[in-house]
């Protein structure tokens, strides 16, 4: 008899359901893009109605492809740190969903940065005072939306992060729940004691009764309902996508880094055991939360890589499809003095400059769309350059490879200059939904499929491995080049 575990990946642009089967293969996959809703300079948002409708639509598509009896379970994997506020009586959420990569509370973190908090913030969550996290997004929602106050003090609000909402609904409203490293995402949660820590909920003003219960990754969270989702599978496994990536990626020993090349770009390394405090402005997070054991991880994070080819496609119109940038690429070569530094919702690490916009420095009057698109693909490297030097900094041993995964990896001219500028060997899997893998493996693990972390990694497989090429000096000094630009954009700023 086939087995097979659904997996929901509801990303920052599209909701996806991925059917694999227990030896890790895809073996029906479906997609869904929703609207980005820009209301003001630097907001982004989601109609919390499109995330849960693209979803649905997407998981029911490939579940009708199997017989019912077939598929074991299912998992989450969700774009981190969104915020989702609704009401409990009637499920309906009071605003739209406050994207990650919304700026709109930069002023408030910077009143919280003046009053000296940060250092107890980061001390207690791993994170740093950016608008990026939920908890200044659930606050902003507190205060803006009329009666929003005065119904989460009696009770009435619940929030979550989009794998919450999700559950929430595919249970009919019987569970309100998250799983560890969502919760290590919100700036409310202690990662060293794994609890929602009352300091932090009395300093952003947010009352205990809206959050969800916090749970290992590998739990049995709830049943999805027969009556939504056509079948009733049991929910077990949750994971934030990046998180979920790290999983799928099998980095399942200290040292192991992945990076993951969606809309933005994240890079993770395992540390085992130990929550290292960053003195480089990366993260400290929950790496995974299985069986009951925390593994940590340090991460860096960047808002705009797979963005900027859609930038490059949808807002400038360079380019048709983001295939193209490779023939691109490849004509113009990886010398040229084009830098696009593409900040458009600010920098993020290891810089954390909200007030930040995008910049294009270097042309010259025969710069035209190729090139452009060129320094769209370069800006990716370096900015993961930035990351693993600012790991190198924090004492991480030195990095010898990493796992890439993601929609950009499959662009080869794109990850040989990546190896080349990072100066690593650069792993690309065959499966290179690495995210939606590591959720159904989370609930495989919980439902009996898998048994160990051991079994996981034996379902990771690598199909290129891309090595240095370009001398080191020639890619340093393009490596300067894009600190000089960056440098441009932050004097910009001030
Ligand atoms: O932290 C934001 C991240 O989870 C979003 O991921 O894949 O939608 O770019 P992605």
């Amino acid at each position: 008899m086939a087995r097979y575990i659904l997996s929901i990946d509801q990303g920052t642009t599209s909701s996806r359901a991925i059917l694999f089967d227990v030896a890790g293969k895809i073996v029906h996959t479906s997609a869904q893009e929703f609207e980005q809703i820009f209301p003001e300079n630097g907001w982004v948002e989601h109609d919390p109605n499109a995330i849960w409708d693209t979803t649905l639509t997407v998981a029911k598509e490939v579940l009708c492809k199997v017989e019912a009896q077939d598929v074991v379970g299912m998992g989450i994997t969700n774009q981190r740190e969104t915020t989702l506020v609704w009401d409990k009586h009637t499920g309906e959420p009071i605003y739209n969903a406050i994207v990650w990569q919304d700026r709109r509370t930069a002023d408030y973190c910077h009143r919280l940065k003046a009053q000296g908090v940060e250092e107890t913030v980061t001390q207690k969550t791993g994170l740093v005072l950016d608008p990026y996290f939920s908890a200044t997004k659930v606050r902003w929602i507190l205060e803006n939306v009329p009666d929003a106050r005065e119904k989460a003090t009696k009770g009435d609000l619940l929030f979550g992060t989009v794998d919450s909402f999700l559950l929430w609904r595919l249970t009919n409203g019987a569970v309100h729940a998250t799983d560890a490293t969502n919760a290590s995402r919100t700036l409310l949660f202690n990662i060293h004691t794994q609890q929602w820590d009352s300091n932090l909920l009395s300093l952003f003003d947010i009352p205990e009764s809206m959050l969800p219960e916090v749970k290992d990754c590998d739990s049995v969270f709830g049943e999805a309902h027969k009556d939504i989702l056509g079948v009733s599978l049991p929910i077990a496994g949750i994971a934030g996508d990046q998180q979920a990536a790290l999983i799928g990626q099998a980095c399942f020993s200290p040292g192991m880094v992945k990076s993951t090349y969606g809309t933005g770009c994240f890079v993770i390394a395992n540390t085992g055991d130990k929550a290292i405090a960053s003195h480089n402005k990366l993260l400290t997070t929950v790496g995974y939360r299985i069986q009951g054991k925390t593994t940590y991880a340090i991460e860096g994070s960047i808002f705009m890589a797979g963005a900027t080819m859609q930038w490059l496609r949808d807002g400038i119109g360079l380019i048709d499809h983001a295939s193209e940038s490779l023939a691109m690429a490849e004509s113009v070569g990886a010398h040229q003095s084009v830098y696009l530094v593409p900040a458009f919702t600010g920098l993020g690490a290891p810089y954390w400059n909200p007030e930040a916009r995008g910049a294009l420095v270097g042309m010259t009057r025969d710069t035209g769309p190729k090139e452009i698109v060129t320094a769209g693909l370069q800006s990716v490297a370096y900015q993961t350059r930035d990351l693993l030097e600012a790991m190198a900094k924090d004492g991480l041993n030195e990095i010898k490879r990493i796992r890439v995964d993601g929609g950009m990896v499959v662009n080869d001219w794109a990850m040989q200059f990546l190896s080349d500028v990072l100066h690593v060997k650069v792993d690309r899997p065959v499966v290179t939904e690495t995210t939606a893998l590591g959720a159904a493996m989370l609930a495989g693990l919980a439902l009996g499929v898998f048994d160990s972390l051991d079994e996981l990694s034996e379902l990771w497989a690598e199909e290129h491995e891309f090595e240095m090429t370009m001398p080191q000096a020639q890619s340093e000094q393009l490596y300067q080049g894009w600190v000089r630009a960056v440098k441009g954009v932050e004097f910009m700023a001030q």
